[in-house]
């Protein structure tokens, strides 16, 4: 078997594994939200109320509401080691294992695999994992991708949900999109040869060749 196809087969399953038992790791975490919350609420409603009715003569009033304080502290500190503990279990993840979760999207960057692909089959790996090619939608979510290619100085371009192989000089997203629609963006060195958008540094867009080979970016929603 292709080593290549067992990953994908790998990484199907612990997809699949992983939306299955999300929920109850939702539920868990939602309970734990919540019951910090309620504490907070009470530590601050004695803080708030319990203050006036204790007489400041007696120490023993005093003596009580601090335990009580000290429990309450307690009991936050477990739950906050609860809460860590659930969301550190792959169960849990917002996105597979490899990608990275940003403002809700999981974006995966193909630099790790130490691969590179033609445009088109870049597109068919973003796929496969059921996502597509990246469609960068503000200068945010550029920073945030330019953050990352910076991490990977040996890679200066990826490849993006950017293509004019439709019509000559018509730039679409991957949601079939206009290029300026989300930003406005251009693309340097169109030639009719060069239909595919490859993503640089200081993000700018560049047109090359679809049959080079290139990281590039997929991203989803999370
Ligand atoms: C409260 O404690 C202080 C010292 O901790 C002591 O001096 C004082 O007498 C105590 N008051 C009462 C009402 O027990
Ligand atoms: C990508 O394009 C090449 C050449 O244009 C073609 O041979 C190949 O089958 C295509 N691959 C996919 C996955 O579409
Ligand atoms: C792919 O994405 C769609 C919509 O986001 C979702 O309904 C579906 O379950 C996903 N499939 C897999 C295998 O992750």
């Amino acid at each position: 078997m292709d080593p290549s196809l067992r990953h994908t087969d790998e990484h199907k399953r612990e997809t699949t594994a992983d939306a299955g038992s999300c929920q109850i790791c939702h539920v868990i975490a939602g309970v734990a939200v919540a019951t910090a919350i309620l504490l907070g609420g009470l530590l601050l409603s004695f803080v708030l109320f319990a203050g006036p009715e204790v007489d400041p003569e007696s120490n023993a009033s005093v003596k009580e509401l601090m335990e009580r304080l000290q429990q309450c502290q307690n009991e936050r500190h477990d739950l906050n080691l609860m809460l860590h503990t659930v969301t550190q279990d792959s169960r849990c993840r917002l996105c597979p294992g490899g990608w990275l979760w940003w403002r809700d999207n999981c974006y995966f960057f193909s630099v790790g695999l130490q691969e590179n692909r033609r445009w088109n089959e870049s597109a068919e790996f973003c796929r496969e994992h059921n996502s597509s090619l990246a469609v960068i939608k503000d200068s945010a979510e550029m920073e945030f991708i330019q953050a990352v290619m910076r991490k990977f100085p040996q890679f200066p371009f990826l490849w993006v949900g950017l293509t004019d192989s439709k019509q000559e000089g018509q730039w679409l997203w991957g949601d079939g999109t206009d290029i300026q629609h989300y930003m406005p963006v251009t693309v340097d060195w169109d030639a009719d040869y060069r239909d595919c958008a490859d993503l640089r540094g200081g993000g700018r867009l560049f047109a090359a060749d679809c049959e080079a080979y290139g990281p590039w970016a997929c991203k989803k929603e999370s």
